[in-house]
């Protein structure tokens, strides 16, 4: 039997294909950093999910270049409970991130956040330069590794360790930011760091939004089409948030009060999900099934406050609650206006930064929330 073993550069040039197919490769520049980007150098061993399975990977193994050009994300690390804490980002999420930024300048630098393996980093590198290019990562090891991958691949960003949230002043000011793990709000940092007309690009819940900096660090812009949520962000290496799976027990067999509520909408919709994130970006939220039931949870750990929703099926649900914070009552006017506008996706809704750090949600011209800092 003869084995046909398929090169990277096929492999490369075929997931380019797809990208540039499926509309998130849009521009001569970043196709040429994709093509030119060999990402087995960033990926030497890894666990994706092929099917239902995760399937580790090492550089040799058979399959293993098929599933380095998979379009998937690449799981590299973690922690000692087993939650990933570091990953080669899905392709299709990066090729849409980098499209959407627009630097203030052809010098300033880019600032790159969640260096990971340091695949992004590198395709930065491709398309302004390894000179204007700045990348942090908040765990040493991991900035250690991106050098190494970095450098063998030819570029030399300037690496450096830290929070994110706190940017890299050091370098600063930045044509453009990018952050490639999750985050509830955007931190001050950022908008001072970045320069007036350059551009935010990160993940906030479960949206992907581009904010453009205005005067006195003002930022405001359109979420993305596309719901995508990243590995959300540790303010130290070994603190990597809980599971959501970790409070299922514990929600499933919680005593509280009952209520009646109206549904306005299913909440196992991607939309109310991005909404339920933004507006309440220190709850968990989860899905479970309790005595043959499907149930939506709503968990504020810091606060024991949750919320178990049993959805009748008739746009009625039971309501049991418990702690200091209604969980419910705080989403439910943000799902109402959804509803009311007709359903519309992620990108008919904008973000605004203001210079004191509020938040605030709009819909067309006539529809605002703010939402808790
Ligand atoms: C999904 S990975 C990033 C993928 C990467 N950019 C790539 O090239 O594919 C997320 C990364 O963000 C990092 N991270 C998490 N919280 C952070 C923080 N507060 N500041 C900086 N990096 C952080 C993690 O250590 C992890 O390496």
């Amino acid at each position: 039997m003869t084995t046909v073993t398929t090169s990277a550069d096929e492999l490369r040039r075929r997931m380019v294909e797809q990208l540039i197919h499926d509309g998130a490769l849009r521009s001569r520049e970043w196709r040429a950093a994709f093509e030119a980007v060999p990402r087995e150098l960033f990926v030497p061993s890894f666990t994706t999910r092929t099917a239902s399975e995760p399937v580790t990977y090492r550089e040799g193994d058979p399959g293993y270049l098929e599933a380095v050009y998979a379009n998937s994300s690449l799981n590299t690390q973690y922690d000692e409970h087993g939650t990933a804490t570091s990953s080669s980002s899905q392709p299709a999420m990066m090729a849409l991130m980098v499209e959407a930024l627009a630097p203030a300048s052809d010098t300033l630098p880019v600032l790159d956040l969640g260096t990971g393996p340091g695949y992004n980093a590198a395709l930065l590198s491709h398309r302004y330069g390894s000179q204007r290019v700045v990348t942090r990562d908040v765990d040493p090891a991991l900035v250690a590794t991106a050098a190494d991958h970095l450098a063998a691949a030819g570029y030399a960003p300037t690496l450096t360790v830290g929070d994110g949230a706190e940017g890299c002043p050091e370098h600063a000011p930045y044509g453009a930011l990018i952050a490639t793990y999750g985050i509830g709000r955007i931190p001050d940092a950022w908008r001072v760091q970045v320069a007036r007309g350059g551009n935010i690009v990160a993940n906030i819940g479960n949206g992907l939004i581009s904010l453009t900096l205005g005067d006195h660090g003002l930022a405001t812009g359109r979420f993305l089409p596309t719901i995508a949520a990243f590995m959300t962000a540790r303010a130290t290496p070994g603190n990597a948030p809980a599971p959501a799976r970790t409070y299922a027990g514990k929600l499933a067999n919680a005593d509280g009060d009952m209520h009646e509520i109206e549904l306005p909408v299913a909440l196992d919709e991607e939309m109310p999900r991005f909404l339920g994130a933004l507006s309440q970006p220190d709850v968990v939220e989860l899905s479970l099934i309790v005595e043959e039931r499907k149930v939506y949870g709503l968990v504020h750990p810091d606060s024991e406050s949750w919320a178990r929703i049993t959805p009748r099926g008739d746009g009625t649900a039971r309501l049991d609650r418990g702690g200091p914070r209604d969980l419910w009552t705080e989403r439910a006017p943000l799902l109402r206006g959804w509803n009311k506008a007709g359903k519309p996706s992620a990108d008919a809704y904008s973000l605004t930064v203001h210079p004191d750090g509020r938040h605030e949600l709009t819909l067309g011209d006539a529809r605002r929330w703010a939402l808790p800092a």
